[in-house]
């Protein structure tokens, strides 16, 4: 491959341009071609990678937004490569766990060929008998985040009732398959009837409601839950939040995912109707996927015999071109 024994090569990247407020446009990021030399610094324990697939996922949007509190999620650099989680392969290595020719997965850049400085945040991939792009959902960061809001935060008893919001996104739909495969009852909503069509068809959830066309969804959630919800995992917070709260069983577990209605909003709404914690002594955890990544191999153990087996599917929404790739669930 050209640039392999350390010569210049071309390397096309996506700057994040400046702070965004309200929702980004296409402008916020430009397309740039610089030359980078594929050789490690004497004594330097990064990787030098090619990336193969980039995911575009949804905490990126307060990335992009100037940080006036502390944050725990490190913002964009303007006038640097955007940062996200990708599948790349290793061309030069200056640490142990990994070597030329290994495949992982982890934070990289936008771009053709990264220098990750710090690859002990990057997972190696041991497992190829599957599509390598699972490697930025089903079984990365995302996969991650459901396997432990669901197991870890929700406590989940097998027969109880599951609502799950976004359903058909990278995090929701695996949530849903897991409840399902635990002997729960999974309702989940999404925002066309296409994807409505999918939880019910492809995904195996036992219930179903377009959001966009419900006039009132605390009707939507009495008609799908009438003994109400058990666990609600939470991705989109707003409206939602709200009539869930309104639904939950006594002693129901809330696991606060994302809040993905939110992200773009200058003044964020609600939620108003918290008394119900209080009076039915729900539980509501926050809770980031960093915290369980110690929990992959388990994660994997459990996950890649179902995906062998078609017990657990994925779909993706993956756009291909100039060498730069879009993931996501729907
Ligand atoms: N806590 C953590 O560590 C962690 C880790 C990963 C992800 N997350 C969170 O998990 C959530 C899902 O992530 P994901 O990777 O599954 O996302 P994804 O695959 O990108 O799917 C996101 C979906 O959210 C829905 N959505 C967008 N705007 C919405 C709005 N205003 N109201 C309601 N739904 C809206 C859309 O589906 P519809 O067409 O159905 O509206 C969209 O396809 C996000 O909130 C994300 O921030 C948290």
């Amino acid at each position: 491959m050209a640039g392999e024994n350390g010569e210049a090569v071309r390397n096309k990247q996506v700057i994040f341009r400046d702070y965004v407020s309200g929702f980004p446009e296409n402008t916020d990021m430009e397309v740039r071609e610089s030359t980078m030399k594929l050789r490690l610094l004497e004594g330097s324990n990064g990787l030098l990678v090619k990336n193969l697939y980039l995911s575009c996922d949804p905490y990126m949007r307060f990335r992009m937004t100037k940080p006036n509190v502390p944050v725990y999620v490190e913002p964009f650099r303007p006038g640097s490569p955007i940062t996200g989680y990708g599948v790349a392969r290793v061309l030069e290595s200056g640490h142990p766990n990994f070597k030329k020719g290994d495949l992982l997965w982890g934070l990289t850049g936008w771009e053709e060929y990264t220098l990750i400085t710090a690859p002990e945040t990057c997972f190696k991939i041991e497992h190829t008998d599957v599509p390598l792009s699972y490697y930025t959902g089903l079984l990365g960061m995302a996969g991650m985040t459901a396997y432990a809001g669901f197991f870890e935060v929700c406590s989940p008893k097998k027969g109880e009732t599951v609502f799950i919001s976004a359903a058909s996104g990278a995090v929701g739909q695996l949530v849903g398959q897991l409840a399902k495969l635990f002997g729960c009852y999974v309702v989940g909503s999404a925002g066309s009837k296409e994807k409505v069509d999918l939880l019910k068809n492809k995904f195996g959830f036992d219930d179903a409601f377009n959001y966009k066309e419900e006039q009132d969804l605390d009707a939507a959630l009495k008609r799908c839950f009438p003994e109400g919800i058990d666990i609600y995992f939470e991705n989109v917070g707003g409206k939602m939040l709200d009539a869930v709260l309104l639904n939950m069983k006594l002693r129901g577990r809330i696991a606060l995912c994302g809040l993905i209605s939110q992200y773009n909003l200058e003044q964020p709404e609600g939620p108003y109707n918290l008394m119900n914690l209080i009076l039915k002594q729900v539980r509501m955890e926050g809770f980031l996927v960093f915290d369980y990544y110690h929990l992959y191999p388990k994660f994997l153990e459990m996950v890649l015999p179902q995906i062998k087996e078609g017990k657990i599917v994925y779909v993706e929404d993956t756009t291909e071109g100039g060498n730069v790739g879009k993931r996501g669930g729907l």
